[in-house]
């Protein structure tokens, strides 16, 4: 499954000489209402020098690649470290960031995470209409402590129109998160998804520049009190099938046909020189273990790390089952680590394991959650678990083409539809308390 480096080079050269293919259509199986640029203008060797003045940058050459080769620069990177959101630097075990003590009991998800040391983050997506359901906020504020808005800070919700925001439905999920005691991701703050229509016929590298920047810095600067942690650019990267297998390259997109592959750090850096304390995260699905994509996001990442581009993280989704990757334990364990040995912050940041198809058998689901969970947790630098929803019935993958429910539950995540625990949540839990 594993690419040779050899060929994640070779893959990446070819990019550079302009790997414009047209968007490969759909993203998680596609059906997003506004995904899909077309990828006819992407930039071939590019020497789009950035503007602005803001950005890192080889030297006025912007590759269109990955970025695993350029060069030099940056804006003093505020490298993850310890601390954030209980980080690495627990006091227990040899050395303190070698191991995470578990809760020796707790009665909720959250608790297990916030007595652990060091502690981890529990999240789930929450979505607006889900908060007009009692008992899905119940449960969601009982066994959470870190919230993803599910779809309400996408640029088709938060900026309908240039430069015009509108802030209702996201301000209601993040009051509604810090009045019970939950920590936001932003979420997200870069993505060629949802986007409202007039930013898909954006074109030329100033006015996505533009439009980049005023939506990073309307958006942070609105929710600066409240929001330390930020999806600043989401699934940047494809491959020729869902599941992370197969010619690995940068996604055609508004963004990335008009700069090439300096979208990412331009982000970050306008990211950062709008809020310097917070936590910076690139996000992507079928990252989750060792597969071509896996490889070639980890030598983007290392390139931003390498060339002191802002990033404090790297969000894997964990996205199981049908259309996505699958991934076991321990070769989740070993990513993650990859990527943690780098200096930054790992998140599992949208998990859901999907029995549609019957391409995960039950027994199969159960040994996923509890493995993937307990790689994470094991891992000091692992700073947060966020599961995409609370109950099965409301997954976006019961209706999501490609994920082979046709209308039928995707019996993916830790509670039912009467919002009763599941087997899976059992598991969670006692992967949370290193059981
Ligand atoms: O809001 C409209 C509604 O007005 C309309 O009547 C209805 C008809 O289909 O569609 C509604 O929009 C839907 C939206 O969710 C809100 O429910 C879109 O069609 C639907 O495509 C959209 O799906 C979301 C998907 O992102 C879009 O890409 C899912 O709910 C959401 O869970 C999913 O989340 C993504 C993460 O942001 C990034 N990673 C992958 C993950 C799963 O695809």
């Amino acid at each position: 499954m594993r690419s040779a480096p050899l060929t994640l080079l070779l893959s990446a050269f070819l990019c550079a000489l302009g790997c414009s293919d047209g968007d490969g259509g759909g993203e998680n199986g596609g059906a997003g209402p506004t995904s899909g640029p077309g990828g006819t203008t992407s930039g071939s060797g590019g020497t789009t020098a950035t503007t602005g003045g803001t950005t890192s940058g080889p030297g006025g050459t912007t590759s269109t690649t990955a970025g695993p080769t350029s060069g030099s620069g940056g804006a003093g990177g505020d490298m993850a470290g310890s601390g954030g959101m209980g980080g690495a630097g627990g006091s227990g075990g040899s050395g303190g960031a070698d191991a995470r003590i578990p809760a020796a009991s707790a009665s909720s998800l959250r608790e297990a995470g916030s007595k652990a040391n060091p502690p981890i983050l529990i999240g789930a997506a929450i979505s607006g209409s889900g908060l007009n359901d009692g008992n899905y906020k119940r449960v969601a504020a009982a066994e959470h402590d870190y919230v993803t808005a599910e779809n309400e800070m996408k640029w088709d919700a938060l900026e309908p129109q240039p430069g015009s925001f509108n802030y209702g439905a996201a301000d209601n999920i993040v009051n509604w998160a810090t009045s019970n005691g939950m920590k936001v991701k932003g979420h997200t703050l870069v993505w060629h998804n949802q986007l409202p229509g007039w930013a898909n016929s954006l074109s030329g590298s100033a006015a996505v520049e533009q439009a980049i920047r005023r939506h990073i810095e309307n958006v942070m600067g609105h929710f600066k009190s409240k929001i330390k942690h930020w999806d600043v650019v989401n699934e940047a990267v494809i491959t020729d099938s869902d599941t992370g297998v197969g010619n690995p390259r940068m996604r055609p997109s508004v963004f990335f046909n008009a700069m090439g592959a300096e979208f990412i750090d331009f982000a970050f850096q306008v990211a950062r020189e709008q809020d310097p304390e917070a936590k910076l995260y690139y996000n992507d699905y079928s990252i989750d273990a060792l597969n071509d994509k896996a490889d070639y996001v980890y030598e983007m990442i290392k390139g931003m790390v390498d060339r002191g581009v802002p990033i404090d993280g790297v969000g894997f989704q964990m996205h199981i089952g049908p259309p996505n990757n699958e991934a076991g334990g321990p070769d989740v364990a070993a990513n993650l680590k990859r990527f943690s040995d780098l200096g930054l912050e790992v998140l599992i940041s949208e998990m859901d394991i999907n029995r549609c198809g019957g391409v995960v058998t039950a027994e199969e689901q159960l040994t996923y959650y509890h493995d993937i969970v307990e790689a994470c947790f094991s891992l000091p630098k692992c700073v947060a678990i966020t599961f995409w929803g609370i109950n099965d019935g409301r997954s976006w993958l019961n209706s999501w083409s490609g994920a082979l429910c046709n209308g039928q539950s995707s019996q993916s995540l830790l509670f039912n539809d009467q919002y009763q625990k599941k087997e899976t949540y059992n598991r969670v839990l006692e992967a949370l308390l290193g059981r």
